[in-house]
């Protein structure tokens, strides 16, 4: 089946096969990124804006290496001194930049559905880098696919989300994303932040650390999102993490050979221990490294690529 679809705006909308086309078209370009010759010209002319609304480390210098790497020209907008804070809207901030002949938008928002909304608005493709606790799209790709290079196939494979779930969009697009590829999805933390309504997601709702962890494949640890939440959804982060902190006697209950995950920011100390996010079980900066494949993989396929043209350059 080609690809058709010219926004990337959640893992939701996405079928078992369409997943699976992005991550192939990931492998291809993981692969071209392994050889001393990284740089392709599929973007060759085309302007890409990050225009990023929120903070972010990873997601925007990955959107912009793997444009780079595509050949595209690549803006980085600032949010602190642009006119958005003149009080200029998101809509006339996007309208403006395709009056400025760009040619994709990565969008990074505090609001849920502004990548649809701009979607709706534009006529060039919106790409969604984070949209409030919605949908990570692309973060859940690079998890998934960290995890297929790990373990192979996701099928039957026990993979636990532990932390704070309810205001979580790296949460919400990894469920959508692991329940697809079908693996067995658990997801623990304290009942305020992992409400039992999850369930009608397909995952297991847990409140009970030991016991989630028992027989998992993969740990995938969760940041407290402060800037998301009100208070009172646990009494203090100290009570947090002697509830549900991964440190060196609880990664006792888990298989040796799991795989410890987290998308970061990591706050050390709060939800994982130091020495545990450096070890040998966390593949947490290769999962930053696969950031890169991932993105040049959806904007090469927003842009109009086919995932069987994806070619390695000639070193
Ligand atoms: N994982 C992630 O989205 O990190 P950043 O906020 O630094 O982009």
């Amino acid at each position: 089946m080609p690809w058709h679809r010219k926004h990337f705006l959640t893992i939701e909308e996405l079928n078992h096969s369409e997943i699976e086309q992005v991550l192939a078209t990931t492998g291809a370009f993981r692969r071209i990124l392994d050889r001393k010759v990284k740089k392709v010209p599929a973007l060759r002319g085309k302007t890409i804006v990050n225009l990023f609304l929120e903070p972010s480390t990873r997601t925007r210098i990955s959107f912009e290496m793997a444009a780079k790497f595509l050949s595209a020209d690549v803006i980085s907008f600032d949010a602190a001194s642009s006119s958005t804070t003149k009080g200029e809207t998101l809509r006339d901030t996007a309208q403006n930049i395709q009056a400025l002949n760009a040619d994709m938008i990565v969008l990074r928002h505090s609001a849920s559905g502004s990548p649809l909304y701009l979607s709706k608005l534009l006529h060039i493709p919106v790409v969604n880098a984070g949209d409030g606790a919605h949908e990570h799209p692309t973060q859940a790709l690079l998890d998934v696919f960290t995890m297929q290079e790990k373990l192979g196939s996701l099928k039957g494979r026990k993979v636990v989300i532990l932390g704070d779930i309810l205001f979580s969009r790296v949460a919400r697009s990894n469920i959508h994303a692991l329940t697809k590829l079908g693996a067995d999805v658990t997801i623990v933390g304290p009942a305020t932040l992992v409400p039992r309504w999850f369930e009608s997601l397909n995952v297991k709702v847990s409140h009970h650390l030991r016991t989630a962890l028992a027989d998992a494949d993969v740990v995938m640890l969760l940041r407290i999102q402060h800037e998301r939440q009100a208070a009172g959804h646990f009494p203090s982060v100290g009570e947090y993490t002697s509830m549900f902190g991964l440190n060196q006697a609880r990664a006792e209950w888990i298989k040796p050979d799991a795989i410890i995950m987290h998308p970061g920011p990591i706050n050390r100390g709060v939800e994982i221990d130091s020495a545990l996010a450096d070890s040998p079980r966390s593949v947490i900066l290769e999962q930053v490294t696969n950031g890169i494949a991932v993105r040049m993989a959806v904007l090469y396929l927003c842009a109009g690529g086919q995932p069987e043209h994806v070619t390695a350059p000639v070193e």
